[in-house]
């Protein structure tokens, strides 16, 4: 068996395509990559065919990794391919249940922060990868530290509920 994630924000330039990048590394670490199949894509397509944001890019070097993604733009398809879609914020989660009303689309879609305490443990209760388009770099480290830590989660929920792949 194989699990299918895609990771999605708004433009798929800067969130997505980094909380991508770091999955696979895990992922990868892990030996699981014959396992599990990673995506990415946006809810809009304002840069369908895009490489990421050059500040993403940086980040991805900084961090050591791999980062090969073109923007593209959801599907509903997308709803029947993969197994888990999950989302960087709550806006984005609305549009992405928006495109079927079907239980076995909508159940397929989660929270990327939904795996994780550590925005409780910081006295905050946003569940949001915050949008870092239209900050500074500093703003990408914040998030790349987020997907990071979400990442960790959301493998160790993937370990557990599918035991199977080890
Ligand atoms: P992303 O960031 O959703 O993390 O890829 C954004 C990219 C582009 C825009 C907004 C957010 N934009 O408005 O073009």
């Amino acid at each position: 068996m194989r699990i299918k994630i895609l990771f999605v924000c708004l433009g798929n330039i800067c969130r997505s395509p980094l909380a991508e990048a770091i999955f696979k590394k895990k992922v990868a670490g892990k030996g699981l990559q014959e396992k599990i199949l990673i995506d990415s894509a946006g809810t809009s397509d304002f840069h369908i065919g895009e490489q990421p944001d050059h500040r993403s890019k940086k980040n991805a070097i900084e961090n050591n990794l791999e980062m090969d993604h073109l923007a593209r733009q959801i599907l509903k398809e997308d709803l029947d391919e993969f197994d888990y879609v999950l989302a960087m914020d709550r806006k984005n989660y609305e549009n992405i249940l928006s495109l079927s009303s079907a239980k076995a689309h909508q159940e397929k879609v989660l929270l990327m922060r939904g795996f994780t305490f550590d925005a409780f443990d910081t006295g905050s209760t946003d569940l949001d990868v915050p949008d870092p388009y239209y900050g500074g770099e500093e703003g990408f480290q914040n998030v790349y530290r987020i997907l990071n830590d979400s990442c960790d989660d959301l493998l160790n929920f993937l370990i557990k509920r599918h035991p199977d792949i080890l």
